[in-house]
């Protein structure tokens, strides 16, 4: 027997163990009793909920403070309460089953990290992968055995409030991402991530939050599933389903997508969880008569777990009773919750009874918060000034997060910036008193003087994180009021200016790019957002990080991204001279997806293929190029590999990323960077759902963005 047939073997072995005790659980439980393992209910208490958890009629907690929750107090720290009620579970209801404890943990607990869009800015699977096992260990610190992430929804729009929290506007990289943060979350076996909001729900119609969308087969299949497959593929513990309706029906209610495809077809074994009451609001949506149905409708979709509805805990027991719900149905959820339970680590022999590990005084992992920020920083324009030169003379910091110890955490954060160092506090400490002028953001007036007084200004503007997440959309993603005319302002004194943007959206920035003379797009950094920033304006850190959607050139329209399909009718060789375009605003990007600047700079030649022929079965074609570090410092480069399908079954996009290399080079060094070219880089979902991959022309494209790159045509076949 080899190695791998023998592990094989024993995780055979340890599965049919696990569900031979599941088995046993089910039944020993009442219908009651499974119902209750059904109930996901939110901010337990010990002493509020002692009842209902001795009666084992909730299974599950869930605390949850919003994406942008302001309040005065952050949430509390929560292990003690975890460990109470706990204990009820444990020790009171009848079987002993213990809670299962999930939170929104999306960018870190006690260490807050970039956010997702800023995470995946990073185009680094490893560093983000590394900040998803940090932030899992500081929740299991708390008690806690689920987090409600990662978010793999695709969005290129700038006016969805939550594009913040997505892995960007592509599906190889939001599927790469969304993997990595699955494994980082999962990586000590125990806790676990749910892949959200399944399906589609990037797309929603105008861009307002829990809206209708259309979606056909191709967009649904060849981008908005496939990372959701991939999370699935990378073993993620749970998926929640979307407050949307899919063309029409509610995704709480939706079979053909949970049931039948998610659950049979893909073969996914996990907990399959609502969004916060998705399945009351399928009353409200006008598809339920009552709460009742609404339950029904949702068990026989394949939703498993209800968050905090309590349409199950109330009517599943009587629709059994009724036969308007199999009892297979109710035991095929119950068994996957209690897998999650078993897999968490919640019935481990010596497992403290409590069941919560004893809250670790858990300190910010400064130096990981410091290297994601900086690898999440996409530099968008550098004419020569940045990394701020130490000759420069005085330097002038203002805008409104300059000494803010909140405004950079992000939304869905734990703290709020208590023991967070501020861009202001972090520049100074770097610098001579004579070297420096800060003007806090309150005096627009005040802050031109000082520009004038300096010898370069850097302007720290974008949005505040209170204009981002769930319910925060806009009309159109410019800087928020007042700024444009400040940075006009100054930018009218002809002084060297550079403008740091932070934001939760690809934001309009053309006139930010022609005003300024170095533009630094920061996302929102985290906790170490004022000493990353002081370190990369001052040239001890690089900013490595690249788009992971195009942004617009104007706030009225989106950027068309790379997967946009190839229109029948052009008339010129830009997109803005054919068809599609508006008659009085631009439709191409400012900078393409995958665009982002450095303190060095990098030349591309000699793309080559090993052979110009890809055979269908089982062949292999290496792409390769040469990239020379052409600048002075050492530098990381993300080398790019796009693919175009020239004729298909349906419709292709115009380009679709297939894989990213980073590489680090010393100045004048080169290095040759190969991409191995499988066909199976080219299957799709055809016009009758069938996975295909044609035979005929492709084109491989290797640069270092979406917009420059030098290609070679290959003959499948
Ligand atoms: C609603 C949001 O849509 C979802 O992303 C989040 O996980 C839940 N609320 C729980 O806070």
């Amino acid at each position: 027997m080899t190695t791998s047939t023998r592990s094989q073997t024993r995780r055979g072995t340890a599965d049919i163990e696990l569900e031979t005790r599941i088995d046993a659980l089910l039944a020993a439980l009442t219908v009651e009793e499974k119902v209750g393992q059904l109930h996901l209910a939110f901010d337990l208490d010990p002493e509020d909920h002692r009842e209902e958890i001795a009666a084992g009629l909730v299974g599950a907690g869930i605390y949850s403070h919003g994406a942008n929750d302001v309040r005065e107090t952050p949430p509390a720290p929560l292990a003690g309460t975890i460990a109470a009620c706990q204990r009820i579970a444990r020790e009171e209801s009848r079987l002993g089953i213990p809670l299962l404890f999930g939170s929104d943990v999306v960018h870190g607990m006690r260490t807050t990290l970039p956010i997702p869009l800023g995470l995946a800015a990073t185009w680094d699977t490893e560093l983000v992968r590394e900040a998803a096992a940090r932030a899992a260990a500081e929740a299991s610190a708390e008690g806690l055995h689920l987090t409600f992430a990662p978010m793999v929804d695709i969005s290129a729009e700038h006016r969805w409030g939550r594009i913040g929290e997505t892995l960007g506007g592509e599906p190889q990289l939001t599927s790469r991402m969304g993997a990595a943060l699955v494994h980082g979350f999962q990586s000590d076996g125990r806790f676990g991530a749910t892949a959200k909001h399944f399906v589609g729900y990037g797309l929603v119609d105008a861009d307002r939050d829990q809206q209708t969308l259309s979606i056909g087969p191709n967009a649904l299949h060849n981008v908005h599933l496939r990372p959701f497959r991939a999370a699935v593929e990378a073993g993620c513990r749970a998926i929640m389903v979307g407050l949307h309706d899919v063309d029409a029906i509610p995704m709480h209610a939706h079979r053909r997508l949970i049931r039948d495809l998610l659950k049979r077809e893909w073969g996914f074994t996990g907990v399959v969880t609502s969004d916060w009451d998705g399945i009351g609001q399928l009353v409200d949506q006008g598809i339920a008569e009552d709460l009742r149905d609404a339950a029904r409708q949702a068990m026989l979709a394949g939703v498993d777990l209800d968050m905090v509805s309590g349409a199950y805990r109330d009517h599943l027991p009587e629709l059994v009773a009724a036969g308007d719900v199999e009892l297979w149905m109710l035991d095929d959820a119950v068994r996957r919750v209690l897998r999650l339970k078993f897999r968490a680590g919640l019935f481990d022999a010596g497992a403290d009874p409590a069941g919560a590990p004893a809250p670790l005084p858990v300190r910010r992992d400064t130096m990981l918060a410091r290297r994601a920020a900086a690898a999440s920083m996409v530099l968008l324009k550098n004419a020569d000034i940045l990394p701020l030169h130490s000759n420069l003379g005085v330097i002038h910091l203002c805008g409104p997060f300059v000494e803010d110890a909140g405004g950079l955490l992000g939304s869905w954060v734990y703290e709020h910036g208590e023991d967070t160092v501020t861009p202001a506090d972090a520049l100074a400490a770097q610098l001579d008193p004579d070297e420096l002028i800060i003007s806090d953001g309150r005096f627009a007036d005040l802050a031109v003087r000082h520009a004038d007084a300096a010898d370069v200004t850097v302007a720290l503007v974008g949005e505040h994180p209170s204009r981002s997440g769930e319910d925060r959309c806009l009309p159109t993603a410019e800087l928020p009021v007042g700024q444009l005319e400040l940075l006009r302002e100054l930018a009218s004194l002809g002084k060297p200016l550079v403008v740091v943007v932070a934001a939760a959206r690809p934001l309009e920035l053309r006139p930010v790019l022609q005003l300024a003379d170095a533009v630094l797009l920061i996302w929102h950094p985290g906790a170490e957002a004022g000493p990353t920033l002081a370190d990369v304006l001052l040239g001890h850190a690089a900013p490595t990080g690249r788009l992971p959607m195009s942004l617009p050139q104007t706030n009225r329209t989106p950027a068309l991204g790379t997967i946009e399909r190839t229109i029948g009718r052009r008339l010129g060789r830009s997109r803005d001279t054919s068809f599609g375009r508006y008659l009085n605003s631009l439709v191409n990007p400012e900078l393409t997806l995958g665009f982002g600047l450095t303190y060095t700079s990098f030349a591309y030649s000699d793309l080559e293929l090993s052979r110009a022929h890809l055979p269908m079965r089982a062949g292999v074609v290496r792409a390769s190029v040469e990239v020379v570090n052409t600048g002075f410092r050492p530098g990381r480069e993300v080398v790019q590999l796009y693919l175009r399908d020239l004729v298909a079954d349906i419709v292709r996009p115009q380009l679709e990323l297939a894989d990213w290399r980073a590489i680090e080079l010393d100045p004048g060094r080169s290095t040759r960077v190969t991409f191995k070219i499988t066909p199976d880089l080219f299957a799709y979902t055809d016009r009758e759902l069938r996975r295909r991959i044609d035979p005929g022309a492709v084109d491989v494209i290797i640069g270092p963005n979406a917009a420059l790159g030098s290609s070679a045509r290959l003959l499948l076949g």
